[in-house]
């Protein structure tokens, strides 16, 4: 790293800040500029020595870390805080996360942690106020993943663990999602997200050749959980412009800013589905339990063993895993001579209320099994390291009648 990260050690004990000085010192590309004793003194301080980090103590008289971290969030959005907190106080940290912390390190801390977790969120910060500018991340290609969602049978869940799957990746690791609706003729993530997009895919055909990381972000459409959505055409005639050679660009030039691209498609296998599972770094090939759909799961899977994708880039995910139908996941894995990767639980009062009130239920019902299930998937897709918090955003929810005259202007 060339820039030099000015941190600020805020604890009202003289000894801990001591130990960071000491601990930060030996960093080249960390330099302490200053240090506070209370919350008060903290916010003044953050704000006159222009700090890009402050490693703050949750619990101190006064203004507390909490306080103050949510001044600091709230009024000097270029800084970033880090909580340091004793073992035990769990419900000190989750309101310090809450309050806008972005990490958390819990006494005692080994100097690595301390150095990884400011660098860490050093590093998201930047990218964040890039994104906010809308200035294009630095070049992440070879990072980025593109992960799409895959099932021959209509209704299998694609979109659902679409648009959840997304949000808990963005939650958990705080990295740049996107999501790109390839169901072209009757997309609905912008229904499940509740968005009602001014462009959708169809508006770039016309840009496509020309298209670069700065040209394609007017055309996402923001969610307030900070994932952005390429939603389908609004009306299926329209689908037929979007040729292949377009969605191999797009998906290219989402390479370069976006690290999670997550792809929802149709159940058919046509050329549109297939250039985006041809340059998919993850397939997960959604199934359910029952005859039907595993016969078609299993014809899925030996045309992609046919068209020579790699075994490891499939992982089979099982919706509505209740075995209520006698099947059990692992009949189904013998039978599709592929692994199980994931099973989602049946939880039609959640999942159906949350399409209807317009939010995800990674969102609405953080504490269900399923909401639970996408954090998991989130785990196995992306790597452990990323992981930096998990906070629930709260965007507004929208009533049942709301949401469809929404959707009846859109249409
Ligand atoms: N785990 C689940 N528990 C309960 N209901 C679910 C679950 N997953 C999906 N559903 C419900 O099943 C229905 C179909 O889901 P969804 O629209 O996500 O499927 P899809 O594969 O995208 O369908 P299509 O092929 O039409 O695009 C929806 O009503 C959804 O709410
Ligand atoms: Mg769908």
């Amino acid at each position: 790293m060339e820039e030099t990260i000015r941190v600020l050690i805020v604890d009202d004990s003289e000894q801990t800040r001591e130990n960071l000085r000491n601990i930060l010192s030996l960093e080249k590309d960390i330099q302490v500029v200053g240090e506070a004793g209370n919350g008060q003194d903290a916010v003044q301080r953050t704000q006159e020595l222009h700090a890009d980090v402050v490693i703050m103590d949750v619990n101190m008289p006064g203004v507390d870390g909490i306080q103050a971290t949510e001044r600091i969030t709230t009024d000097i959005p270029d800084a970033t805080v880090v909580v340091m907190s004793a073992a035990g106080d769990q419900e000190y940290l989750r309101r310090a996360m809450q309050a806008g912390a972005r990490d958390y390190l819990i006494k005692p801390f080994t100097s690595d942690e301390v150095v990884t977790a400011i660098k860490r969120v050093y590093d998201k910060g930047r990218q964040r106020r890039q994104r906010e500018q809308g200035v294009p991340l630095r070049s992440t290609p070879a990072d980025a993943k593109i992960i799409t969602l895959y099932s021959p049978h209509d209704g299998a869940g694609k979109t659902t663990v679409a648009a959840n799957l997304a949000i808990a990746i963005a939650m958990d690791t705080g990295e740049p999602v996107v999501l790109v609706d390839l169901n072209l003729q009757f997309g609905d993530l912008d229904l499940v997200l509740n968005l009602t997009p001014e462009r959708t895919i169809v508006d770039l055909v016309p840009q496509f050749q020309h298209l670069d990381a700065g040209l394609i972000e007017p055309f996402l459409c923001p969610h307030d959980s900070g994932i952005r959505l390429l939603a389908a055409p609004p009306r299926p005639q329209f689908s037929e412009s979007v040729t292949v050679y377009c969605v191999q660009q797009v998906l290219r030039v989402l390479r370069e800013s976006y690290r999670y691209i997550i792809v929802d498609s149709a159940s058919t296998l046509n050329d549109v589905t297939l250039a985006a599972l041809d340059v998919s770094d993850e397939i997960l090939l959604l199934t359910t339990l029952d005859v039907p759909a595993l016969r078609n799961a299993r014809i899925s899977l030996e045309t992609m063993r046919d068209l020579q994708y790699e075994t490891e880039k499939i992982r089979l995910i099982i919706n509505r895993a209740t075995g209520e139908l006698g099947i059990k996941a692992d009949e189904a894995e013998e039978y599709l001579e592929h692994p199980v990767a994931a099973r989602i639980p049946s939880e039609g009062r959640t999942v159906v209320g949350s399409v209807n009130q317009g939010v995800p239920f990674v969102i609405s019902n953080p504490e269900t099994k399923v909401a639970e299930a996408m954090h998991s998937l989130a785990r196995l897709l992306a790597p452990e390291s990323s992981f930096v918090y998990r906070r629930a955003p709260e965007p507004a929810r929208k009533g049942f009648g709301m949401l469809l005259r929404s959707w009846a202007q859109r249409a």
